[in-house]
């Protein structure tokens, strides 16, 4: 290890001679040294940095600043740089923020930001397969793990099916296990998409992240004997979390170079 410098498991310098930029070797170095610290570790300054790898102060800026838009280093101004913690490892399948968090030894939490009864109207009518004028719950918390902040969750219930669920404790409590206990609706199926979004100000702010990172907003449909009973609206911190699915061969057979992707 360099003098104050980062775990150094290969070459010190970058090679000024490879294809590839000066400053992603520099971040792969970073990387690669990360690995061996702990989470909120700190990273030795630029100028250190600058002296183990052999290069300028403006490119470890430009690695550093790589690593903290990849969620792998976070900043706290007057104070310096430091590891992040890992990703939450987050399986693709029908489980509460509760028990995956419970499942990890951490404790789960909200803040109820809104909570409220109001026509469903046309859109969520539409996926909770009630009439348009029919009433819906609407509860909307910051989920927190360990007390810090997550993801944001917009749920809409049917009203009919969980009468009272807004007098329900939704800020220590799973929503899963309360539809469960107090209304009978066992959630045994749905489906859920997927995509990326950068967050807007009100979110990172919630959120604690600098505006425009990325989040996962995921919505999804709950039922219950095939009956809709949720439809929500998560963004999860980008930072934090990592998508996984185990993944199974199609059964309408056929080989992958005869499949055409549409
Ligand atoms: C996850 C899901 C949400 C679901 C929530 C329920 O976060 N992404 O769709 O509403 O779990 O969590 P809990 O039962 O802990 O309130």
């Amino acid at each position: 290890m360099a003098a104050d410098g980062l775990p150094s498991h290969g070459p010190g310098s970058v090679d000024p001679h490879s294809p590839v930029p000066k400053h992603a070797q520099v971040r792969a170095r970073i990387l690669d040294a990360i690995d061996d610290l702990e989470p909120h570790s700190s990273v030795p300054s630029e100028r250190v940095l600058s002296t183990q790898y052999g290069v300028a102060r403006m490119t470890v800026r430009q690695a550093l600043e790589l690593l903290v838009a990849e969620g792998r280093l976070y900043r706290v101004p007057g104070r310096g740089t430091f590891v992040s913690p890992g990703k939450v490892r987050l399986p693709v399948r029908l489980t509460s923020f509760t028990s995956d968090m419970t499942a990890r030894g951490v404790h789960a939490g909200a803040r109820v930001l809104e909570q409220r009864t109001a026509p469903a109207g046309r859109l969520i009518s539409k996926l909770l397969e009630i009439p348009a004028d029919a009433n819906i719950h609407i509860i909307e918390r910051l989920r927190l793990a360990d007390e810090v902040p997550m993801a944001i969750e917009r749920t809409h219930v049917p009203a009919a099916l969980a009468p009272h669920l807004l007098s329900c404790d939704l800020q220590d409590s799973s929503l899963y296990e309360t539809l469960e206990r107090e209304f009978g609706l066992v959630l045994d199926a749905g489906e859920e998409s997927i995509e990326a979004v950068p967050s807007g100000t009100p979110e990172a702010e919630l959120l604690g992240v600098p505006r425009g990172s990325p989040l996962l907003l995921l919505e999804r449909v709950t039922t219950s004997a095939g009956r809709p009973v949720e439809y929500v609206v998560s963004r999860y911190r980008g930072d934090r979390y990592q998508l996984r699915a185990s993944l199974d061969v199609p059964t309408d057979g056929g080989a992958f170079t005869r499949r055409r992707l549409v």
